[in-house]
């Protein structure tokens, strides 16, 4: 059987001011008529069974969005390594044959969705038939920082047999220079959906910092363990030291509404001059270029400015260069220390 996770417990910083405490980025629509949560769920039909993995204050917004998904509820918050471990724990042992689980963000953008579906149910056949841990992999378009960076064997010329490759190195979030050479190199963007057993996934996990979280667990104790352990993601935690990694192809134009520069570049509501990016609010700009403007209800108005976020909710205002797209989240660590 093949399972679907959806990932939908992360607080989304780097989309503040739209993201706040109980609204994080993944229960938005940004302009289509449905959350990120309930797309991505409607992507994933075709599993056996799909859940929505979540912290406990989340349960309800995910319950109205996405009602048709099972939940699944993780002691605490701590990041993407414990909750996928928890998830893989908690479902090992509900089918007569071990299911193989896919784990999907809830922040994706894609824009063909029957090649998408046929690629995770392909990623799934991969990972039953290698044993190892399957991750998609997008070509990437420019030297983004933000994301993880997958290193076939062969520069990736063993595509040319099969659809998948071994994966020599994961590098996640490199810095800009690193990112240029991973690119140059032939590496892939890790999409951040995988696919994998239980099993592989706990041994895995075995080797890595959530080792003591593996021992909670199996000792029945899952709060324990939660309590214990650090928040860390499944890129750092486990792909970047494990043995068994496998890439397979995802070619649609895909992104990571994760920040305000990528919901920028995906929008299709620009503005009259075809120069900003209007994510929701009226806008007027005069010699003013690539802004994206976010502002529900307001009217702003841009006069030679270029390159930057405007993004107002409720009674917060953000302002900054597009390119310090991640580095919002600082800006959320500091409003969060000071409250
Ligand atoms: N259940 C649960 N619990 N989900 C979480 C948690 C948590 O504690 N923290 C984050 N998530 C969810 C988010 O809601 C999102 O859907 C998904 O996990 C990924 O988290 P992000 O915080 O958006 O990760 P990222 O974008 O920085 O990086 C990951 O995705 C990139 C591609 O989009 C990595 O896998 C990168 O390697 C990858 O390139
Ligand atoms: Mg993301």
């Amino acid at each position: 059987p093949v399972v679907a996770c959806v990932l939908a417990g992360g607080i989304g910083s780097r989309l503040y001011p739209a993201s706040r405490g109980d609204r994080p980025k993944q229960f938005l629509e940004f302009g289509g008529t449905r959350s990120l949560l309930s797309r991505t769920v409607d992507r994933t039909a075709f599993a056996d069974e799909r859940y929505v993995l979540t912290r406990e204050s989340f349960v309800d917004a995910v319950h109205d969005r996405a009602p048709e998904a099972g939940l699944l509820v993780e002691p605490a918050g701590r990041d993407t390594g414990p909750a996928l471990v928890y998830a893989a724990w908690r479902l090992r042992e509900r089918f007569d044959r071990e299911p193989v689980l896919l784990s999907l963000p809830s922040d994706h953008h894609v824009d063909d969705d029957a090649v998408f579906v046929a690629r995770l149910e392909r990623a799934a056949e991969i990972a039953a038939e290698t044993g190892g841990l399957v991750t998609l992999g997008v070509e990437p378009t420019r030297p983004a920082t933000g994301y993880g960076y997958l290193v076939p064997a062969d520069g990736g010329d063993a595509l040319g047999g099969t659809d998948y490759d071994a994966v020599e190195r994961f590098t996640e979030k490199p810095d800009r220079e690193e990112a240029r050479r991973l690119r140059e190199s032939g590496a892939y963007w890790n999409a951040g959906i995988f696919a994998w057993t239980p099993t592989a996934l706990l041994r895995e996990a075995r080797d890595s910092p959530l080792a003591g979280l593996v021992d909670a667990l199996e000792a029945g104790e899952p709060e324990r363990g939660f309590d214990a352990i650090d928040a860390v993601s499944v890129d750092y935690a486990i792909m970047e030291r494990a043995s068994d990694v496998f890439v397979t192809p995802l070619p649609v134009a895909w992104d990571d509404l994760g920040t305000w520069d990528a919901v920028g570049r995906t929008r299709s509501n620009r503005d009259a001059d075809a120069t900003n990016d209007r994510v929701a609010g009226g806008i007027l700009s005069v010699d003013a270029t690539d802004n994206v403007v976010a502002a529900p209800d307001r009217h702003v108005s841009l006069l030679e400015v270029e390159e930057l976020i405007v993004a107002a909710y409720d009674d917060r205002i953000l302002v900054a260069p597009r390119e310090s797209s991640q580095r919002v989240r600082e800006v959320v660590e500091l409003l969060r220390d000071r409250d």
